[in-house]
């Protein structure tokens, strides 16, 4: 039986009186604010682990079968659901595979929660950072030699950390790359929040879990329709890993309370992508997608290459990234998910319909036509920057003591914050390392915290 199959019983059948949490007593209280706004079914939907409800944290009855049901969908030999976004999966993956001084070799286009990871391990971090793609502004994606080079200058490894698609959709080589992983018993971790929807589409042989990755985590909200924060990790067929490390990490730090109506959200996000309707109204999205870029005007380039088009790349020949974002927000009121100095990002995803297309598709069109101002295209030179030294772990350097000094003093010291270039939220700095003169000049009004 569903979760969802099972709430409803609850009501239809159910004699049972509760005495136990949430307070609310399954919609008996609402405040009319929340009843308003987010309606009586939201709380009617939140238990607790009451009888026949199972518990997230050992599950042995509904939800276990849900799993299951997750996994053979997506083809993994566990899944679990994560109701606190793949933030919480992806720490979850490092607490199962790493301990204090592990080396973890790590493409520094990562998510912020890795760092999270880093803190809570007590790994050690190799970072390197991926190619640059300079006419984009963005990293490329990551390839087995890149890898085969990391892995020949440093021993040790334990684990590999990478982000594929990355936001913007590029594709790493996580086939040849996971190969290289295997033979070296390298854990291999794909933080593939970006990519729930590729097992249900024609990118299905570019998911990390269709590759031999062992541990792979998806958002659901970010492309599946999903509310904030379902997400999903995954251990793959082929890995070793114990699923009881997964379940013991996702223990530590998950609350005792999970959301039951974020999981009745996430059995039906899985369900709908793998029925017959939702494969089809995938296939529809990304059919919608090639005729936006077919009817682009010829001002307009799209990144293409070999990468999922949900996440739409532009740019203008002519009107500099920046001042064609302007252009939108002001006067279309089209906001887009981020824009970079060299191009502007368009995340798009299950919701995302052809007027909605269109109506974008419209705005680029007019702004190409009746715009002239041809300001020149500037550089980026942050994220190019080599990774710094670091003179301490991240663990090490979260629990020392710190304090605030001018940017003008900082140089040379070690910086006690985080300091990231968001979107999309890559680390430029991290506690630990030391602030080059480099780095400073390329952080502009900013006060640094130094350990
Ligand atoms: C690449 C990447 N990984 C992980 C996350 C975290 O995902 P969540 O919001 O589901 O915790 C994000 C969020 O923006 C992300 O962009």
């Amino acid at each position: 039986m569903s979760l969802i199959r099972k709430i409803k019983d609850y009501y239809k059948n159910s004699k049972s009186v509760l005495f136990t949490t949430p307070s609310h007593s399954q919609g008996n209280f609402i405040p009319s604010t929340a009843k308003d706004m987010l309606g009586e079914k939201f709380y009617k939907c939140d238990f607790s682990e009451i009888d026949g409800f199972d518990n997230l944290r050992a599950p042995e009855g509904i939800l276990k079968r849900l799993q299951d049901k997750i996994a053979y969908i997506y083809g993994s030999k566990y899944s679990f659901m994560l109701t606190n976004g793949s933030t919480s999966g992806i720490i979850a993956a490092m607490l199962a595979t790493l301990k204090e001084k592990d080396n973890v070799l790590i493409a520094r286009n990562c998510h912020i929660s890795v760092y999270n990871g880093l803190v809570l391990t007590g790994a050690k971090p190799i970072w390197f950072l991926p190619d640059y793609d300079e006419k984009w502004g963005i990293f490329k994606g990551i390839t087995a030699d890149i890898v085969k080079k990391h892995l020949d200058k440093n021993n040790n490894i334990k684990a590999l950390i990478i982000t594929s698609p990355t936001y913007e959709g590029v594709f790493s080589d996580i086939n040849k790359i996971s190969e290289i992983c295997k033979v070296k018993g390298i854990v291999l971790i794909v933080d593939e929040a970006h990519g729930a929807i590729l097992n249900f589409s024609k990118y299905k042989n570019k998911s990390a879990l269709q590759q031999n990755a062992d541990i792979v985590i998806h958002s659901l909200h970010k492309t599946a329709g999903a509310p904030n924060p379902c997400a999903l990790i995954h251990i793959s067929k082929n890995s070793k890993i114990s699923p009881n490390k997964v379940q013991a990490a996702l223990n530590l730090i998950n609350t005792t309370s999970p959301s039951y109506a974020l999981l009745t959200a996430i059995e039906a996000s899985v369900l709908y992508l793998e029925s017959a309707k939702g494969r089809k109204h995938i296939n529809k999205l990304l059919e919608e997608i090639e005729s936006f870029i077919k009817k682009l005007p010829k001002d307009i380039e799209i990144y293409n290459n070999d990468n999922d088009i949900t996440k739409i790349l532009i740019k203008s020949k002519s009107i500099n990234a920046e001042r064609f974002s302007e252009l939108l927000n002001t006067q279309y009121n089209i906001e887009e998910e981020y824009t970079n100095k060299k191009s502007m990002l368009f995340i798009t995803g299950i919701g995302t319909d052809k007027t909605k297309l269109n109506k974008l598709n419209k705005a680029i069109k007019n702004i190409s036509q009746t715009t002239d101002i041809q300001e020149p295209e500037k550089n980026d030179n942050i994220l190019q920057i080599d990774v710094p030294q670091a003179l301490y772990t991240p663990r090490e350097a979260f629990f020392l003591a710190k304090e605030i000094t001018s940017k003008a003093n900082a140089i040379g010291k070690i910086s006690g914050e985080t300091i990231m270039k968001y979107p999309p939220g890559i680390p430029i700095l991290l506690p630990g390392e030391t602030i080059s003169k480099e780095i400073a000049n390329e952080i502009e009004n900013l006060e640094i915290l130094t350990i």
